[in-house]
């Protein structure tokens, strides 16, 4: 049985409906990752699980128990905001113990608790300090040994790192990770950074407005997607999504109006396709025969050392290619591209994986 089971969450804020219709299992030792668009109730759902939100209906089961009506503190979830949230005036060992102190432990026990986690976390140099006299990712770790301290069996992290410098944002998410596999504590975990989602996660869900639209490995959603969302909003630069417009003959003209040639394929697959998606690093410049295969205009290259993002137009549609180690094109040039029909994914008019 999953650890912890959303079932049916619906979330009204007054008369807006945030969240529809959402289930969710997670699982014992788990580390979930959610990632969607600003605005598609993510930490809505963090702060329902955490009971930091009401469920307007629905059923939230911990063990296979309800827990909807339970206090926070009595759900065995902590949670750690993007804000850290510290207490400006108490030192790093009362922030970590200000929880157990109002769970009304002993001295002796909060100071033994207090300095497992700060060792832990190597923060046993930093106890006496304020919030303020710490840097970003000090910060972040005595957030999260307060939410350890009180050993959870569940821990949100709600965009954890997302005010670290880039350099200590790697540094904090391999802790993270190290943190998660000596102590297996079943994590969920917000964040808008790809290679963190892809990195971290057992499984990822992927929402848009309030609903999953894909919960799976992260090698699932990135290989599979399951429909032409999750598929433009897994992986960076994003998918080329081709809108199909008409068929005629061996080729296909997409909504934006490029012309798509598909002479030499055997499959009929692409008859039933309604969105063709193509990843960047799978389109050729130059193309191959067998390919599927387009012209378009360079627009912009990025060179960004050891490969080149490049962008190009066809019509108005626009196209990402990848180039490793270097593009051979110019802006202005007019190329032609190719693609093979194994590399594509499709789906049809519902929105539906073509097999
Ligand atoms: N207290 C509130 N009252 C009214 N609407 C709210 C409230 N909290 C959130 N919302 C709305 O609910 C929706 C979901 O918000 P939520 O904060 O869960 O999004 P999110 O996915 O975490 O976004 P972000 O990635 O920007 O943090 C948004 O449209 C937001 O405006
Ligand atoms: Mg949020």
């Amino acid at each position: 049985m999953a650890l912890l089971q959303a079932r049916h969450f619906c979330k009204d804020f007054g008369a807006v409906n945030v969240i529809p219709d959402l289930s969710i299992d997670i699982q014992e030792g788990d580390f979930t990752v959610l990632v969607g668009p600003s605005g598609c109730g993510k930490s809505t759902l963090l702060r329902m699980i955490a009971g930091l939100e009401d469920i307007t209906r629905g059923e939230l089961l911990i063990d296979g128990r309800l827990a909807n009506d339970l206090h926070p503190r009595e759900r065995g979830i902590s949670m750690v905001f993007q804000s850290y949230a510290l207490y400006p005036h108490m030192s790093v060992s009362e922030n970590i113990g200000f929880g157990l102190k109002l769970e009304g432990c002993s001295k002796a026990e909060i100071k033994q608790r207090v300095g497992d986690v700060a060792d832990a976390l190597q923060l046993g140099e930093l106890l006496h300090r304020r919030p303020a006299q710490l840097s970003g990712g000090q910060r972040q770790r005595v957030a999260i040994g307060r939410a350890i301290v009180r050993k959870p069996r569940i821990i949100l992290f709600d965009e954890p790192l997302s005010n670290l410098d880039a350099k200590l944002r790697v540094e904090m998410r391999m802790e993270l990770m190290k943190f998660h596999s000596n102590h297996g504590i079943t994590t969920i975990y917000v964040t808008h950074d790809q290679v963190e989602a892809m990195t971290m996660a057992s499984r990822i869900a992927v929402m848009e407005k309030g609903q999953i639209r894909q919960f799976d490995t992260p090698k699932k959603l990135f290989d599979a997607p399951t429909d032409p969302f999750v598929a433009g909003f897994i992986g960076s630069p994003q998918m080329n999504l081709f809108e199909v417009s008409k068929v005629d003959g061996k080729t296909l003209v997409t909504k934006e109006g490029a012309t798509i040639s598909f002479a030499g394929l055997s499959s009929d697959r692409i008859g039933h396709a309604a969105t063709i998606g193509v990843r960047p690093e799978h389109v050729s410049i130059g193309g191959k025969e067998g390919e599927l295969a387009f012209m378009a205009r360079v627009d912009l290259i990025e060179n960004l050392g050891d490969e080149s993002i490049v962008h190009l137009v066809s019509g108005t549609q626009k196209i990402t290619a990848r180039a490793f180690y270097g593009a051979e094109c110019r802006v202005d040039q007019e190329v032609r591209l190719g693609f093979r029909e194994a590399n594509t994914h499709m789906f049809d008019q519902a929105g539906q994986r073509l097999a």
